[in-house]
C-alpha cells in the first residue's frame, strides 16, 4: 500500500540518523572481537576493501531502492520486481532479520547497562575480573534491566521523542569519538601496547584464509547497517532533491572510522596487558573479551587519575556505548512496525506493543542461554559443537542471512531496475550520471558484487552449520 511518508528535514538529517543506526555494538563491541579473532591487520585490510568495493556499492542499492519506491522492504522489493510473490518473500526476510538482530541485541546492550550501573557504584574493580561477565550473563540479577531497557525502547518509540534523541546524537556521537581518540592515546602509552598496534597494522598474509573473508564481509555488512531493510526503509524517507551517494559516502566513511578507532583501542590492550599473549590463541576470542578488557583500560588510569577518576571515565564511556546501541536498537525496531504501519494497518501505538512483547520475550530466552536454562543453553548441534539459542540467532541473523538479503538488493538493481537505478542515483547531482563512480557502481551490481556475496553466504552457511 502506497503511504504517504514524512521525509528526514534535511541531508544532514539522514546522515545522522543513519549513521547513529550504524554505529553501535558492531563497531565498538563485534569489531575488536573479529580482528583480534581473525588476524589483526589482514581482517583489517580485507574489511576496507570490502567496505569500499563491495558494502558501498550495495549501501546505496538500498538506499535508491527505498527512496525510488518509499516503501518499507517488503512493498520494495513487491514494487520494483512487479508484484512476483518470491520477491516478498525476500522482502520479508528484510523484516525478519532486524527484527531477530534486535532479540540478540537487546541483551548485549544490557550487558552494557550492568555494566555502567556497577560502575558507577563503585565495582570498577571488580568488573576487571575474569569470572565478572560469565557471572553477570548466567544470573537472574539481569531480568530487571530488561524491563528498564524495554521502557526506554519503546517510550522512544511510542512516544515520538525520536527527534529529540536524534538531537542528542549529535552532540553524543562526536563526544564517543573524542573519547575514544582519549582512550586510544592512553593505551597506546602502556608498555607492550606496539605489539597490538603492530598486530593491527601490520599485515601477516600467512593468517589470510577463507574464514577472514567471510568475517569480514558479514561485520562489514552488521556494522553498515546492510542487508536488514534498514538502509531501504531509511531511504524511504530521504528527501527526492538529495543526492544519496554523498551521503552514502559520509555514513561509511563515519561508521568505519569508529570500528578502526574501537579496534586501535582493543588489539593495543590486550597486548598491553598480557604481553605474552600469543596470536594464535586469539583466534577462539568472544565478545567476553571487550568486557574483560575495557574495565582493565580504565583500572589502569588509577596512577594517574585516582580510583575515582579511572571510574568516572568508565562510566562516562559506557554511558556513551549505551546511547550508540540505544540509536541503533531504536533504529532496528522501526523496521518491522513500519512494516506492520504500512501493510497490516496497525496504529504506531499497536505495532510498537506487539513488538515490545515479541522482543522482551524472545530476548528473555535468548539471555536464559548463558547457563540459566541447561536446554537452552545447549539448544542445538551443529558446525562441530553443542550451541545456545543466543548463538543459534547470532549467527544465523547477524552472519548468514545479511549477505544474502544484500545478494537480493543488488539483484534487484541489476535485473528488473537498471536505468531506474541510475537515474534515482543521479538525482541531487545532475554530475554523476556517466562519471566513473557511477560506471563502478552499475558494473560490480551487475557482477562482482552479486558473486562475492553468492560465495560469502555459501560458505557462511557451510562453515556454520556443517
Ligand atoms: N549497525 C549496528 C551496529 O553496528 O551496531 C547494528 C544494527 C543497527 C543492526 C541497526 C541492525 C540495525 F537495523
Amino acid at each position: 500500500m502506497a503511504i504517504d511518508r514524512g521525509q528526514f528535514s534535511s541531508r544532514l538529517g539522514f546522515v545522522l540518523a543513519a549513521a547513529g543506526s550504524a554505529v553501535g555494538l558492531g563497531n565498538l563491541v563485534a569489531f575488536p572481537v573479529m580482528a583480534s579473532k581473525n588476524g589483526g591487520a589482514v581482517f583489517l585490510l580485507v574489511y576496507l576493501l570490502f567496505v569500499a568495493l563491495i558494502c558501498f556499492p550495495v549501501l546505496l542499492a538500498e538506499i535508491a531502492i527505498g527512496r525510488h519506491t518509499r516503501r518499507n522492504p517488503v512493498g520494495a522489493f513487491t514494487a520494483l520486481s512487479g508484484g512476483s510473490q518470491g520477491w516478498q518473500l525476500a522482502g520479508m526476510l528484510a523484516i525478519l532479520t532486524p527484527f531477530m538482530i534486535a532479540v540478540f541485541y537487546t541483551v548485549v546492550t544490557i550487558w552494557i547497562l550492568i555494566f555502567l550501573f556497577r560502575t558507577v557504584t563503585g565495582g570498577l574493580d571488580m568488573l576487571a575480573t575474569a569470572s565478572a561477565f560469565p557471572e553477570m550473563t548466567g544470573s537472574p540479577g539481569i531480568f530487571p534491566w530488561f524491563i528498564l531497557l524495554q521502557v526506554v525502547v519503546f517510550g522512544v518509540l511510542l512516544g515520538g521523542v525520536k527527534g529529540g534523541i536524534e538531537r542528542l546524537a549529535r552532540v553524543l556521537m562526536p563526544t564517543l569519538a573524542v573519547m575514544l581518540i582519549g582512550l586510544i592515546a592512553f593505551v597506546l602509552t602502556l608498555d607492550d601496547a606496539g605489539l597490538g598496534v603492530s598486530y593491527y597494522l601490520i599485515p601477516d598474509f600467512s593468517r589470510f584464509n577463507g574464514g577472514v573473508i567471510n568475517a569480514a564481509l558479514n561485520q562489514a555488512f552488521f556494522s553498515l547497517s546492510l542487508g536488514m531493510g534498514i538502509m531501504i526503509t531509511y531511504g524511504s524517507y530521504f528527501n527526492k532533491n538529495d543526492h544519496i551517494v554523498g551521503s552514502g559516502k559520509m555514513v561509511a566513511i563515519a561508521d568505519t572510522s569508529v570500528a578502526f578507532m574501537a579496534g586501535l583501542l582493543i588489539l593495543p590492550a590486550i597486548f598491553a596487558f598480557n604481553p605474552e599473549t600469543n596470536p594464535d590463541d586469539l583466534s577462539t576470542s568472544s565478545v567476553g573479551l571487550i568486557f574483560t578488557y575495557l574495565p582493565q583500560i580504565f583500572l589502569s588510569m588509577q596512577d594517574g587519575v585516582g580510583y575515582f577518576g579511572a571510574s568516572l571515565a568508565a562510566a562516562v564511556f559506557f554511558a556513551l556505548v549505551f546511547f550508540a546501541a540505544l540509536t541503533s536498537l531504536v533504529s532496528i525496531l522501526e523496521i518491522p512496525i513500519s512494516y506492520m504501519i504500512d501493510e497490516w494497518n496497525f496504529s504506531r501505538k499497536k505495532a510498537v506493543l506487539v513488538q515490545a512483547v515479541a522482543v522482551t520475550v524472545c530476548a528473555l530466552l535468548a539471555s536464559l542461554s548463558f547457563g540459566m536454562s541447561p536446554g537452552l543453553t545447549s539448544f542445538i548441534d551443529y558446525g562441530g559443537g553443542t550451541k545456545s539459542l543466543f548463538d543459534l540467532i547470532a549467527d544465523t541473523f547477524s552472519e548468514v542471512i545479511l549477505p544474502l538479503v544484500g545478494l537480493f538488493a543488488c539483484m534487484l538493481c541489476a535485473t528488473r531496475w537498471k536505468e531506474g537505478f541510475v537515474d534515482e542515483l543521479t538525482d541531487g547531482d545532475a554530475t554523476f550520471k556517466g562519471s566513473v563512480l557511477q560506471r563502478y557502481l552499475s558494473f560490480s551490481l551487475r557482477t562482482f558484487v552479486p558473486v562475492v556475496l553468492l560465495f560469502v553466504f555459501i560458505n557462511s552457511v557451510a562453515a556454520k552449520y556443517f
